[in-house]
């Protein structure tokens, strides 16, 4: 959520519910799991080693910065704002005007700067695309300097506070596997898998 002012946000649809999904599935791994969230009504999964709620991208970005060399396997699976107001208002702004014109300014994008810094661990991102799906993705993953992609394409029955999920994973070895329409808890373990399988 990117404030506006005391009482308003520019933000998304995005539940959280993939990102827990994940997270209770590295817990019932046997893995050391913290879990970095923005605002979401989620149960926060028992078993964690730390949960972390933020709101702003601001935010997420420090929470990851300073986690990051201490962990193994990170995947972003957040819906990071892209953008924020440039300027917070410090008291709810009255509605005087007829139009009302909000700067925005972008946000840093915490991937690519994770993937630039590093080293022993494998990263993982969330590619959300509506059209040219493939291509996207994996012009993404090599942006970013990724381990592996989850294509995402929002349908009726997939993306956005869905309990069913799709995805097409693809690995910077050149490999893809799709992965079909099933719940996010059941994509969750067959990811992790997957990954585990690949890289661990
Ligand atoms: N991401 C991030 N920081 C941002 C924006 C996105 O870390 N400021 C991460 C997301 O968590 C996701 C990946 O980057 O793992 C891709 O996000 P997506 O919204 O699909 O794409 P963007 O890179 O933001 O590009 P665009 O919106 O132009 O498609």
């Amino acid at each position: 959520y990117e404030a506006i002012d005391p009482v308003r946000f520019i933000g998304n649809h995005s539940s959280g519910k993939t990102g827990y999904a994940l997270a209770e599935a590295a817990i019932a791994m046997g893995a050391h799991v913290t879990l970095v969230s923005g605002p979401s009504s989620e149960r926060i999964p028992y078993g964690l080693s730390e949960f972390v709620r933020i709101s702003s991208a601001e935010q997420m970005q420090q929470a990851m910065e300073t986690r990051f060399d201490d962990c193994e396997l990170c995947i972003m699976s957040a819906a990071v704002a892209d953008y924020r107001p440039s300027e917070v208002a410090d008291k709810k702004v009255k509605k005087s005007e007829d139009v009302w014109t909000i700067a925005l300014e972008k946000n840093a994008d915490i991937l690519q700067s994770l993937g630039k810094r590093k080293a022993h661990q494998k990263l993982v991102g969330f590619a959300l695309e509506t059209n040219d799906g493939e291509a996207n993705a994996k012009g993404k993953l090599e942006a970013k300097n990724l381990d592996a992609i989850l294509l995402n394409e929002p349908g009726a029955h997939t993306g956005f506070g869905t309990e069913t999920n799709k995805f097409t994973i693809f690995t910077s070895d050149n490999n893809s596997v799709e992965l079909e329409l099933s719940s996010k808890q059941e994509l969750a373990v067959k990811t992790l898998d997957l990954l585990c399988d690949n890289y661990f």
